[in-house]
């Protein structure tokens, strides 16, 4: 017996969390890095599972878009952060066409985050540094390499992982040449408040820069 997919779907609810939060747009800082930290604290206090995790989404050359999950190495004034290799297909479409947005997804709080703009490579010491930084897990599976290549066996993995595990555990240290640590400079940020009520709040942060000026940022609201 099959599922009944569209029944299940039908059985299913967003916004249906108990004491939603309220956002009040009016009172929402100048600088939308301010709002995101202030977001993600609240994300990671109320339970959220891995909201360090999000969407981003490319364009190949032919500009077709594309998507997949990384995780968020940082956030600050130089912009948002993820790494990954250079030689994947993101890798290979950012070289082409260097700019992208990412998602975030907060349900236990029914909250996203939207972030989109150009995306530059990081130089490689500090993409090595960042890697250095992080667990042997991840060196690890950064030394396993080949990223998004086809795969003949799940045997090759196997032994590549293996292999790349011992060396990652001897040598924490370990260069990967092709490990590149990205950053997305915002265009624009956009808050998003779910409600019960259907009300959802939309805030959308645009960057206004003039050559020579300082830097700032407009608000807007959106219709939900
Ligand atoms: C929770 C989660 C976190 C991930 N984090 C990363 C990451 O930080 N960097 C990365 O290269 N791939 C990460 N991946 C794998 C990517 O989603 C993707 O499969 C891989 O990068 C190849 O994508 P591409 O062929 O578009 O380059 C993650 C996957 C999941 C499910």
């Amino acid at each position: 017996m099959g599922t009944d997919l569209h029944e299940l779907l039908r059985s299913l609810r967003v916004w249906d969390v108990a004491d939603l939060p309220t956002f009040d747009p009016a009172a929402a800082p100048a600088d939308p890095l301010a709002l995101f930290t202030t977001w993600f604290a609240q994300a990671v206090a109320a339970g959220q599972v891995e909201p360090h995790t999000m969407s981003l989404a490319t364009a190949d050359e032919e500009g077709l878009p594309d998507v997949r999950t990384v995780m968020l190495h940082g956030a600050d004034t130089s912009g948002w952060s993820f790494a990954s290799h250079a030689g994947s297909g993101k890798g290979r479409q950012l070289a082409a066409r260097p700019y992208a947005a990412l998602g975030f997804y907060w349900p236990a709080q029914a909250r996203q985050v939207r972030v989109r703009g150009p995306v530059t490579a990081a130089p490689s010491a500090e993409s090595q540094a960042d890697l250095h930084a992080r667990s042997t897990g991840a060196l690890a599976a950064a030394l396993t390499g080949r990223q998004s290549e086809v795969l003949s066996s799940l045997e090759e993995l196997a032994r590549e992982s293996q292999a790349a595990w011992e060396r990652a555990q001897l040598e924490p240290d370990a260069p990967v040449p092709s490990w590149t640590l990205y950053r997305l400079r915002p265009d624009t940020v956009e808050f998003f408040q779910g409600d019960a009520a259907r009300r959802h709040v939309r805030l959308v942060y645009r960057r206004t820069e003039e050559e020579g000026r300082t830097q700032g940022w407009a608000k807007q609201l959106l219709w939900p």
